[in-house]
């Protein structure tokens, strides 16, 4: 008897730029994960609606995702990939999440909090964010959902709303795990250390870009912000550029911080950077090649089978779901 492969499900937003804190937190365990389980990758296109932006350039933007992701390895033939606004069962299940939600727990998130605070505009779709989420994960009885750090709150919201919703309704939903890596969990911003790389900065140079090119690497990395003692240590209080940079050589060469450190220890920031910029660009190198390489009608196709797919498999769920609340057939 084969025993069932558990599910996979993650998203990532199509907001643009597709970053290495992005890969190293989270896309890079998507790939790896393929090997192992059911995976389920969606392009929360909903989700990015919460920062408005422009229609043509969204559109482009919802494609230019999807071939990142080709390009970093997710394989269409292993996993399911699709666009999260062609799936409704995503929308309607958050309503019924919806309806188990204290506005309580949704005013302790954080992300919406900080996001609020940098001025976007304070609608009713960003407050129930992780609403939508909790939907994501829940709809594909998903049970690992590889994230950055950045979103443990919104899966700890998911697990109470699973529990809450099995507790009222019946054993529906399994209990999902995040799978949130051991380093690089959590990359920071190359001008402002302390912050998150986050695709939303306004500052280009905060970021590394997937795409970048190995001289945008270098620029960026050489004017990443450090501090006045030129010994390359980890120290997150007094270093928290040069730990970034040790953390993101070590995610990129999988040789240790520490090993990393005494290497590089007393030769300069100057050497150290060029070393790191160097880490990123040969690990970055081939998704560059690969994303070329691809046709836009042909990924286009790909996300509609893939929609096609996941609406089908979505609405084998969706309807043990709508039963256990009074929804089914009449
Ligand atoms: P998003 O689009 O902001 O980011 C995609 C993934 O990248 C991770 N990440 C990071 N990891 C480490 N360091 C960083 N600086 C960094 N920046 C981003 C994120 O943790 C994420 O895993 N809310 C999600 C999208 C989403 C989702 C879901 C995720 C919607 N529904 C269901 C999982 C399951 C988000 O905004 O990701």
């Amino acid at each position: 008897m084969t025993e069932e492969r558990k599910t996979v499900f993650s998203g990532v937003q199509p907001t643009g730029t597709m970053h290495l804190g992005g890969y190293l937190g989270a896309f890079r365990n998507w790939v790896a994960l393929q090997d192992e389980y059911d995976t389920v990758y969606c392009i929360v296109d909903l989700h990015a609606m919460t920062n408005p932006t422009d229609p043509e350039e969204f559109t482009t933007t919802r494609l230019e995702t999807a071939k990142v992701l080709l390009a970093l390895g997710i394989d269409p033939q292993r996993s399911l990939l699709y666009m999260q606004s062609q799936v409704p069962q995503h929308a309607e299940l958050a309503w019924i999440l919806g309806t188990l939600t204290p506005t309580g727990v949704l005013n302790r998130m954080t992300q919406y909090k900080d996001k609020v605070a940098r001025g976007i505009p304070a609608n009713v779709g960003l407050y129930t964010y992780p609403v939508l989420m909790a939907a994501d994960i829940l709809l594909y009885h998903a049970q690992l959902v590889p994230v950055g750090e950045d979103q443990k709150q919104h899966l700890e919201m998911t697990r109470d709303l699973a529990e809450r919703f099995n507790n009222r309704y019946g054993d529906v939903f399994p209990i999902p795990d995040p799978l949130i890596p051991k380093t690089t969990a959590r990359v920071m911003s190359l001008t402002e250390p302390t912050a998150k790389m986050s695709s939303s900065d306004e500052n280009p140079k905060s970021r590394i870009n997937i795409l970048d090119s190995p001289d945008e690497i270098r620029t960026k990395v050489r004017s990443a912000v450090t501090d006045s003692e030129p010994t390359v240590r980890y120290d997150l209080e007094a270093k928290p550029g040069v730990s970034n940079l040790l953390d993101i050589m070590s995610g990129c060469t999988g040789r240790s911080v520490d090993e990393i450190a005494t290497e590089y220890e007393s030769r300069g920031y100057g050497t150290f950077k060029d070393a790191v910029a160097e880490a990123i660009a040969t690990e970055l190198a081939p998704f560059r090649s690969r994303y070329r390489d691809l046709d836009n009608t042909e990924v286009a196709r790909v996300l509609l089978k893939g929609a096609l797919d996941a609406r089908q498999k979505a609405e084998l769920y969706q309807d043990q779901a709508r039963r256990a609340v009074g929804l089914g057939k009449l």
